[in-house]
């Protein structure tokens, strides 16, 4: 080894101790004659010294030193004066008195100052900062970022591995399995014409694998989906597959609970996160309920502001718009913004206004409730002063709270008061950034409730098992068709998607049938219907994404914070350059031609 200790770990019981370092110049300081140079690896910073009296000739070449250059340093421990200790580092009580110095390497200016974390210079230099990725990775966050999720992946992997699961590798190149993503293709230069399609999910290999025996599985995969990247998405992700056989949905929610909980509380317990379950048990919350309570099915719950229905109570109101939404079949919903009349000016409310039509609303009524508990909206004179009462009543509205209503179709009035609840919970400063608020919703329907082209939507994938008792409603009435569906959430993200399977190939067959799956189609699938009729067993999975899993353990905003090497919003790799062209002689193999 080129050196003895790393440059996080000395400590006041070293004094004395001779030591051999490693690593990079964070600085270079030069101090009434003598030279102090913090010298950083990815354990910590270690000051080290330079006296021209004791070492002139390291000395002199510990002037030559800048920034970045990597150096190896032999001397001996030294206790610092009480005044001089850095209470904020840990090896702040001692320093190192160099009595060698060798230059390993030196190193160009680097493109931006390493020491510094800013959020504000982060965010600006965020192009720079990925296409110099290894030099962004030498910072204290992005480092430990690299290490937590090392650390969360190893505790994953043994969790599965002692409880008798299989980590099995499947192909990267394969054929489409959709999971509502562009597929990314590689042309097969053995079979012209012919293509591979890299893989959204292993989702097909792992039931197939049931079908198998390998009744319990795991992988910690890649997924790829030629989709536009987004704070919580991108087209190269990582997941923790999982699949099981002979097992009922309880069965999964209860090993991905006991999962997430322990995960958190182990990577607390050693420091390596800060954040805590809200709750634990882990609620298991009916989709119907939270699309009621909270208007999208990934709720943020780590604060109340729950939205009611109202419709019954305005059905035919003096106020038209409520009257006519609930006479033209939709709903009338409300949400009372605790204490908001503090918080909101009017210009606050005709910014939510805006929001709520961004997403499909005509509008947004609202009803303050003043100081003196009169009632300033621009509905009341229309509901009348008796209605308008038992609203707010019936929502708990008390002195200071601001009722906001939406009044239309269910899909619309859900989407705008969804977004109108989490802009709410921001500005009233509701949410905890220290919380985790992981629960599960259970009881998907099985397809969306909006058709596309004509034809049903898996509100999952084409996999997913109907509920038994709702088969008979297939054909009749499909959108009100309840699944085996599971989603694992947490503070407004949907972190896991999971479902008991289809193992009956009638049933797959009718799936495939009711969203419109060509014959064409029909055939790419025709292996997966084989494998049902050679005995495949009940089973079921969920796949927890792993990025955005450590996005929020990690309390990032972003999921390329962790991410060793992420590409930006249009998919390059900036490092390395990607995507980029290919040879002529590489297309005329495969026989493609750009047009
Ligand atoms: P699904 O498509 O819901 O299910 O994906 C599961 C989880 O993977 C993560 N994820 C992503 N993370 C980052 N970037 C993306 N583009 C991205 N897309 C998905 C999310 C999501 O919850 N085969 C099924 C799982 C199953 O049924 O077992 C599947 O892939 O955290
Ligand atoms: P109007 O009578 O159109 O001026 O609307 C009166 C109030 O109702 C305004 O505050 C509008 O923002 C609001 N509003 C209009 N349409 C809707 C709707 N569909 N849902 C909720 N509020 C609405």
């Amino acid at each position: 080894m080129l050196r003895t200790h790393t440059c996080g770990e000395l400590k006041k019981e070293d004094v004395g101790t001779s030591v051999t370092l490693c690593g990079w110049v964070q600085s270079r300081r030069d101090h009434g004659g003598l030279i102090f140079i913090d010298l950083r690896d990815r354990y910590g910073v270690t000051q080290v010294v330079f006296n021209p009296e004791k070492h002139k000739s390291s000395f002199d070449i510990a002037d030559t030193a800048r920034s970045e250059y990597v150096v190896r340093v032999e001397g001996t421990v030294l206790g610092r004066p009480d005044e001089m200790v850095n209470p904020h580092l840990p090896t702040g009580a001692i320093e190192v008195e160099g009595r060698a110095i060798t230059v390993l390497n030196e190193s160009q200016t680097p493109p931006f100052e390493i020491e510094s974390e800013q959020e504000a210079e982060m965010a600006v230099n965020e192009e720079r900062r990925y296409a110099y990725r290894y030099l962004d990775m030498r910072r204290p966050r992005v480092k430990r970022n690299i290490v937590v999720r090392h650390e969360a992946i190893r505790f994953l992997r043994n969790f599965l591995s002692e409880r008798g699961f299989v980590e099995v590798e499947t192909p990267l190149l394969t054929k489409s399995t959709p999971e509502g993503a562009r597929d990314y293709i590689v042309p097969a230069r053995l079979h012209p014409g012919q293509f591979y399609a890299l893989p959204q999910s292993p989702q097909q290999y792992k039931q197939l694998l049931m079908v198998g025996g390998i009744d319990r599985y795991f992988q910690i995969v890649k997924c790829l989906r030629d989709e536009d990247s987004r704070g919580d998405r991108q087209a190269e992700f990582t997941q923790l597959d999982i699949e099981m056989s002979f097992v009922e949905r309880d069965d999964i929610l209860d090993l991905v609970e006991e999962l997430m909980v322990s995960l958190v509380e182990n990577l607390r317990e050693r420091g390596l996160i800060h954040k805590r379950l809200m709750s634990n048990p882990l609620p298991r919350l009916a989709y119907d309920d939270v699309m009621l309570r909270y208007g999208i099915d990934k709720p943020d719950l780590r604060f109340g502001l729950e939205i009611f229905d109202i419709t019954d109570m305005v059905a035919g109101c003096g106020f038209s718009v409520f009257a006519n939404a609930v006479k033209d079949g939709g709903v009338v919903r409300a949400l009372n913004a605790t204490g908001a009349c503090d918080m909101l000016t009017r210009s606050h409310i005709d910014e939510l206004t805006e929001l709520a039509k961004k997403h499909r609303a005509k509008g947004l009524a609202y009803i303050k409730i003043k100081a003196d508990g009169q009632l300033d909206s621009p509905i009341v004179k229309f509901l009348g002063d008796e209605l308008s009462a038992r609203i707010v009543e019936a929502l708990g509205g008390k002195e200071g709270d601001i009722i906001f209503f939406g009044a239309d179709h269910h899909l619309i009035v859900e989407e705008a008061l969804a977004h109108v609840r989490l802009d709410c919970g921001r500005r009233l400063n509701l949410i905890n950034p220290e919380i985790l608020a992981f629960a599960f919703v259970i009881d998907f329907p099985l397809f969306e409730a909006e058709m596309v082209d004509g034809h049903c939507a898996p509100m999952h994938h084409m996999f997913t098992m109907p509920r038994k008792e709702d088969l008979p409603l297939l054909d009749a009435d499909p959108t009100a068709v309840k699944s085996w569906q599971y989603d694992f959430v947490a503070n407004g993200y949907e972190v896991a998607g999971g479902s008991i399977r289809i193992h009956v190939p009638d049933i797959q067959a009718k799936i495939f049938e009711l969203i419109g799956f060509s014959q064409e189609q029909q055939k790419d699938f025709a292996h997966m219907l084989e494998a049902f009729r050679y005995g495949a067993p009940p089973h079921g999975g969920i796949a927890p994404g792993i990025d955005r899993l450590l996005m929020l353990l990690l309390d990032e905003p972003n999921i390329r914070e962790v991410m060793a090497f992420p590409k930006t919003g249009d998919g390059r790799d900036l490092v390395i350059g990607a995507p980029s062209a290919v040879e002529p002689k590489q297309l005329k193999e495969l026989g493609i031609k750009i047009t």
